[in-house]
C-alpha cells in the first residue's frame, strides 16, 4: 500500500489536551491490545512524536529521560523510547520506521537512546542494537539483577566513544515497567 504522507507533530507531554491525550490512550490500547491508561502515567515529562490522520493520531512513540549507569562508572542522561504503536488499519505503511528514523535527530541532546523491545528483529532492521552485558535496576539502594530484560540502543551525537554494550547497565526502578 502506498504511505500516505502524514505531518509528524511533536508535543511535550504537558502539552497534550485531553482530547488528543484519551486519542493516544485509545491508539496505544488498540495497538497493544491491552488498557494503555495506567501505563500512560509513566509517561509524565515525556517528549511525544506522532502521525495524525483525518484529526486524529495513527501512530505514536514517546521518549522519556532516564538516567542509567554503565559497569564503567558512566552515568548517561538517556532518551528512553516507549509506546511505539501503529493503529491497526495504519499498520504496515511504513508509519512506525518513519517516525522512529526521527529519533536520533530529535534527541540528539541526549547520551544515548534506549528502548525495550517487544520485537527486537523490527528494531534491528532499523539501526538499533541490543546491549550485550547484563541489565539492573536499583531500587531502595539495592542493585537488582534483570535477566530476563532486553535493551536495545542507538547511539547518538554525544554519545561517549567509551560506551561499551559489554559492560553492565542499571537504571533506577519505576512502577509498571523497569526497562
Ligand atoms: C510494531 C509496530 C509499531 C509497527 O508499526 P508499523 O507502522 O506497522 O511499522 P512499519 O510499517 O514501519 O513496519 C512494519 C512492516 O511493514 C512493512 N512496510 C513498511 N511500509 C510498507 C508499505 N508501504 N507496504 C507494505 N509493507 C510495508 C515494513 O517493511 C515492516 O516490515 P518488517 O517487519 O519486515 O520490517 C505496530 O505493529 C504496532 O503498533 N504493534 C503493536 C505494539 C508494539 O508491539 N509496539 C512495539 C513495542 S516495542
Amino acid at each position: 500500500m502506498a504511505m500516505i504522507d502524514h505531518a509528524l507533530q511533536e508535543f511535550a507531554h504537558d502539552a497534550l489536551d485531553a482530547r488528543r491525550r484519551a486519542a493516544l490512550v485509545a491508539l496505544c490500547s488498540a495497538a497493544y491490545e491491552e488498557d494503555f491508561a495506567a501505563y500512560f502515567d509513566l509517561l509524565a515529562g515525556a517528549t511525544h512524536l506522532l502521525a495524525e490522520h483525518d484529526g486524529a493520531p495513527v501512530c505514536h512513540l514517546a521518549w522519556v529521560e532516564r538516567r542509567v549507569w554503565t559497569g564503567d562508572g558512566l552515568a548517561l542522561r538517556a532518551a528512553y523510547v516507549e509506546a511505539v504503536a501503529t493503529r491497526p488499519d495504519h499498520q504496515r505503511r511504513g508509519l512506525a520506521s518513519r517516525l522512529l528514523a526521527e529519533v536520533p535527530r530529535r534527541t540528539a541532546g541526549f547520551d544515548i537512546a534506549l528502548l525495550s523491545p517487544a520485537e527486537p528483529e523490527w528494531y534491528a532492521r532499523r539501526g538499533w542494537t541490543p546491549w550485550r552485558g547484563t541489565l539492573h535496576h536499583r531500587k531502595d539502594g539495592r542493585m537488582i539483577d534483570d535477566p530476563d530484560e532486553c535493551v536495545m540502543y542507538r547511539r547518538l551525537a554525544r554519545t561517549p566513544a567509551a560506551v561499551d554494550d559489554r559492560g553492565s547497565l542499571c537504571v533506577d526502578w519505576r512502577p509498571l515497567e523497569v526497562w
